[in-house]
């Protein structure tokens, strides 16, 4: 099938690569020259594992390609996806304007029956929204061509975004029309090679699911952080309780992680806009609000805990700061709890030597030069001279103690462990003082 994506992100450019894959002819569309110029050189602007090959080889086929040509683009696409970001608007619901903007731009310039597909997270009822911006400019040039709007939230998570995918567990699609239900089903048919794993709905259910999903997600985090501060305080372990919990099936072992507050730009998001929506519908979503305000007080464990073993004072310390994407096998720092401790160090007066495997070129981005954070080319330069070390993001490379190392390069004992990777009784055994999440000290 031939298929334009618009919005080259995460979303975008993953589910066009995979569709590519799989044998559809993929136009991908950004508004940023540059970000097509570098796709159309084989440079590819996120790390994502997999991505890279997927995309050259595709993009050497002649299968992917990368346009800033709209007009075009729209004309070529039977299935037109919109990935487009949906970033939070000030009071956090989500703003639609880009979304709305591809909308206008299909109605500007389709010619023949194009099934648009919501593919970015939007709240629901955007899908009206959508129709109704390509009804109106085909108003506004007096044509009469048929379309269909289609809600096919992702559920991708960065890091394992190709192999989301490539083997979903369940691709979810919202039509309201059986012809549209049919085309997405052409569409993934590749994809559910074993079993049938597409579940078809109305439109408001589906985007609704993606918004459950993630919020869903989000809680069982913020309840386990809960937990993980509730334990410190009654002197329990939670990686005990956790097990104990993750036995039973209803629970499971998945998404139990206490740590120091979820990040990356879908849930804090994703919860946020929720509870607007709730909100703007005269409803009160507390759990949510509650997971939301959980979260934001977990993100500043790190440095209470760091602060308080120096006795509040910071001024002049060293820290080394490990990993600063919000999680593994990604460079995405959106909301990733590193800034939230770093930001806290820095206004105590202390300075940062950071290191993570992909994320310095971003930390760059974002901060710049300052004279307050240094940023290191090595896990072990980070810990040179340092007063304590501290854990953000739970790297593999970061999951082994190496004492030697650790007692040759760090200046002081300290270490604050925000993904509980290591065992308490051997950094105490190594002379260390170890505070992990929930964990006894
Ligand atoms: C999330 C969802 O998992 C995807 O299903 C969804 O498609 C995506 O959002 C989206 O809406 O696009 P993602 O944000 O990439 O994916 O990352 P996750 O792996 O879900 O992690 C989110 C945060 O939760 C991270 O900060 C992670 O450190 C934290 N987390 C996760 C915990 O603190 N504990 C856990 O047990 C699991």
């Amino acid at each position: 099938m031939k298929v334009t994506v618009f919005g080259t992100g995460y979303v975008g450019l993953v589910s066009g690569t995979c569709l590519a894959e799989m044998g559809h002819e993929v136009i991908c569309v950004d508004v940023d020259q540059d970000k097509i110029d570098g796709l159309n050189a084989g440079r590819i602007p996120i790390y994502e594992p997999g991505l890279e090959p997927m995309v050259v080889r595709n993009h050497r086929l002649g299968t992917l390609q990368f346009t800033t040509d709209a007009e075009s683009a729209v004309q070529a696409g039977e299935v037109i996806f919109i990935a487009v970001g949906t970033p939070p608007d000030e009071d956090g619901s989500a703003d639609l304007q880009y979304v709305l903007a591809v909308a206008r731009t299909i109605g500007q310039h389709m010619q023949s029956h194009k099934t648009v597909v919501d593919k970015s997270t939007v709240p629901v009822g955007t899908a009206d929204k959508v129709r109704a911006a390509i009804t109106q400019e085909l108003a506004a040039r007096d044509a009469q061509i048929g379309f269909d709007v289609v809600s096919n939230p992702e559920f991708l998570k960065e890091g394992a975004a190709i192999e989301d995918f490539m083997k979903p567990d369940r691709i979810v699609v919202g039509v309201d029309s059986k012809a549209a239900g049919e085309v997405m089903r052409n569409l993934y048919a590749p994809f559910a090679r074993t079993k049938d794993k597409l579940i078809v709905m109305d439109i408001r259910s589906a985007e609704l699911t993606k918004y459950a999903a993630n919020a869903l997600l989000a809680t069982k985090i913020s309840f386990m952080n809960e937990i993980a501060n509730l334990a410190e305080r009654v002197g329990a372990d939670v990686e005990a309780v956790r097990r104990g919990i993750g036995s039973d099936p209803r629970i499971g072992y998945q998404f139990i992680f206490p740590g120091c507050g979820y990040g990356g730009s879908c849930f804090p998001k994703d919860v946020q806009a929720l509870e607007r929506t709730a909100r703007a519908n005269a409803y009160e979503a507390r759990i949510l609000s509650a997971v939301e305000a959980t979260n934001a007080e977990q993100k500043k464990v790190l440095f209470s805990k760091l602060s308080g073993h120096f006795g509040g004072d910071l001024a002049g310390k060293r820290i080394a700061v490990w990993g600063l994407s919000f999680k593994p096998n990604t460079d995405d720092m959106r909301e990733a709890p590193s800034r939230t401790l770093m930001e806290a160090v820095w206004q105590a007066g202390g300075s940062v030597q950071a290191f993570d495997p992909e994320a310095m070129e971003e930390t760059r981005r974002i901060y710049g030069q300052r004279d307050d954070l240094t940023l290191c080319d090595s896990a072990i330069e980070a810990l040179t001279d340092a007063d304590a070390l501290v854990i953000c993001t739970e790297w593999s490379q970061f999951r082994t103690a190496n004492f030697k190392q650790l007692k040759s390069h760090l200046k002081g004992r300290v270490v604050v462990d925000g993904r509980n990777l290591w065992v308490p009784e051997e950094l105490a055994r190594e002379g260390f003082y170890y505070y992990a999440i929930g964990r006894p000290v």
